[in-house]
């Protein structure tokens, strides 16, 4: 399986609009890449792609990466797009894909109803746009060779859609992980988190590659860092960090690992801090737009 990184950044991309913290200073200086809303697209044989999350910069991301030109008059080499929670940042992008070229939208049931409910999707026409509906723990053909299966991970329901009491371990169809099987690899991508349970443990084991939740360094950084009043678990992200982050919560899991949907706050981006050094070692990668990770 290819994957391709199209956006490795969380909502509001680095650097972020109104954002003036060290690292969306350093991006928009060049010190460091800025990087796009959170996308990965996977292949198996190169020419076919699957789409995981629509983000609102796929426009630029579908520029930027030559393997998503068309190669014809009207044409797309995407296939399909796959959602896994119905946040901006991974459902807007669906807006820029209207302009009548076919392909097949999956995601659970609750996430459709998420756009169902907001008819400026209205847009995307459902005769060359088919809603499929996809089932909790159940294989689906992503693409021809690419098997999928959603699980639930512990998550919440999209930011716009909170009420005035939030469950933040919903386990359910609103905040879904992926398992993709294909040339003989498996590969896990779950960009959103809010816990790490066993079930989700069992569920690595046969893991050959995970793209993880990289959120947030730890939970209290974007209030310390002025930045926000939320912790990361409020927000639906388990932090990086600390005795119950992912890196201590996953170290048993068996896999080449690597952080996506990446805050622009995260002290990780910053590639001679000990927060980056300290992920390295412990064997995972930090996810970059364009990059290309092969399984
Ligand atoms: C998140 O992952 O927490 C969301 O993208 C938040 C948002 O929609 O801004
Ligand atoms: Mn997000
Ligand atoms: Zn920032």
């Amino acid at each position: 399986m290819h994957f391709l990184v199209l956006g490795a950044s969380a909502g509001g991309g680095l650097p972020q609009w109104n954002c003036g913290c060290r690292n969306c200073e350093d991006a928009r200086k060049g010190v460091i890449p800025p990087s796009g809303q959170s996308s990965l697209a996977v292949s198996v044989d190169g020419e076919h792609w699957s789409v995981l999350n629509a983000s609102p910069d796929i426009r630029q991301q579908m520029l930027d990466n030559t393997q998503l030109h068309p190669r014809a008059l009207r044409d797309t080499p995407v296939q399909s797009v796959l959602l896994t929670n119905g946040d901006i940042d991974h459902i807007a992008g669906l807006l820029s894909l209207r302009e009548q070229t076919p392909f097949t939208l999956f995601a659970t049931q609750d996430i459709l109803d998420v756009l169902s409910a907001n008819r400026v999707f209205d847009a995307l026409s459902r005769d060359k746009v088919g809603r499929n509906p996809i089932a909790l723990d159940t294989d689906f053909t992503l693409q021809d060779g690419l098997s999928a299966r959603i699980f639930a991970v512990p998550g919440k329901v999209p930011l716009f859609m909170e009420g005035e009491t939030v469950q933040t371990d919903l386990i359910g169809e609103q905040t879904v992980g992926v398992r993709l099987a294909g040339s003989g690899k498996v590969a896990y991508y779950v960009p959103g988190c809010a816990q790490v349970t066993d079930t989700l443990l069992a569920q690595f084991a046969d893991a050959d590659l995970l793209f993880f939740d990289g959120t947030l360094w730890d939970d209290d950084e974007m209030i310390r860092s002025g930045t926000g009043i939320k912790t990361g678990r409020r927000m639906g992200h388990i932090p990086v960090s600390g005795p119950d982050g992912s890196v201590a919560m996953l170290a048993g899991v068996d896999a080449a690992k690597v952080f996506i949907h990446i805050n622009n706050t995260n002290p990780i981006l910053q590639p001679d801090g000990p927060e980056h050094a300290f992920v390295l070692d412990a064997g995972w990668r930090i996810a970059r737009d364009g990059q290309e990770i092969v399984a």
